[in-house]
């Protein structure tokens, strides 16, 4: 009831110049599209930073950054306008596909290296990252001796605090993991289920944005085996998912694997070969002739 007042406060107060201000500046910094028609979002995310801000009112906060720039303000504005809805094994067929036939060519194809990177992009509250971890561990133990390493980043300082914690609860248990894996790879703690230190020392999580002047991982000469890039690029505009793309193309191994959201193209198809196999689609980055 308090949060319907709230919103209705809101609607008559925060005006379309505020709302448009608010957009420009989610965009300025996570380059996330979002369109007037849902700027009834602003309301129910920032009710939250609203109140530790002390504050009642959208235009209040508005005004305030108007006055005076705040950018750790800005970030958690930008942070909080996020949509981190994920699960385990989402859309299991590209782990289908990497347990049946990609990883299986890899294994051989790094079998001097001994070594595999994975890079979950937009990784959310982790469980695309602890996913491959415990793919890995289940049907390729032959790689326990390897070095094996599962990079995941995402804009969200609070999601990235819970793929760090690797505890999740019964709904999100629930969700996408069979349950011969719960019993396995996690630990019951109070009401919650806590991911063993086996699968979470292959994970590393850090905040990054995909999207800064500087791609993460830029500086790393070591190339990436697989990169799920998946159901972040949605937000962004045309030319911000060509420019992702390109650096994404340069960060991956010449036989190295990319998985996008089952909805979304590269930017540049010229760049990537497309593969159709086991349901599900995967991209080859392309090598200039
Ligand atoms: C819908 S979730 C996808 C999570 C996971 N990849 C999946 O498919 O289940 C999208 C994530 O992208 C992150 N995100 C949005 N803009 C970003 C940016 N500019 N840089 C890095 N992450 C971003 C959000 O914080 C959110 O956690």
């Amino acid at each position: 009831m308090q949060q319907t007042n709230l919103a209705q406060a809101n609607a008559v107060q925060a005006t379309a110049a505020d709302y448009g201000y608010l957009r420009q500046l989610v965009f300025g910094l996570s380059q996330n599209v979002l369109d007037p028609s849902r700027d009834y979002l602003f309301e129910t995310r920032l009710t939250k930073l609203l109140r530790n801000q002390g504050m009642t009112r959208l235009d209040e906060l508005v005004r305030h950054l108007r006055v005076k720039r705040d950018p750790p303000l800005e970030r958690a504005i930008a942070e909080a306008m996020t949509i981190n809805e994920t699960s385990f094994f989402r859309d299991t067929r590209p782990f289908e596909l990497l347990r049946t036939e990609l990883l299986p060519k890899l294994v051989e194809a790094r079998r001097h290296a001994r070594g595999l990177r994975y890079w979950s992009a937009a990784c959310s509250s982790g469980q695309e990252g602890y996913s491959l971890a415990m793919l890995m561990q289940e049907h390729f133990p032959m790689l326990a001796s390897w070095d094996l390493r599962i990079e995941g980043t995402d804009l969200c300082a609070e999601v990235v605090e819970r793929a760090q914690a690797g505890r999740y609860n019964r709904i999100e248990i629930n969700r996408g993991l069979p349950a011969r894996f719960v019993v396995r790879y996690f630990d019951h703690v109070g009401e919650d289920w806590v991911v063993k230190p086996e699968v979470r020392k292959l994970c590393n999580f850090r905040q990054a944005n995909l999207c800064a002047p500087t791609l993460p991982f830029s500086r790393i000469t070591d190339r990436f085996d697989v990169i799920f890039l998946r159901n972040v690029m949605l937000y962004f505009s045309h030319e911000t998912r060509k420019t992702l793309l390109a650096g994404i193309h340069r960060l991956l191994a010449p036989d190295g694997i990319l998985f996008l959201g089952s909805s979304e193209q590269p930017a540049d198809p010229s760049i990537w070969t497309s593969v159709l196999a086991g349901g599900t689609c995967y991209f080859k980055p392309r090598q200039p002739s």
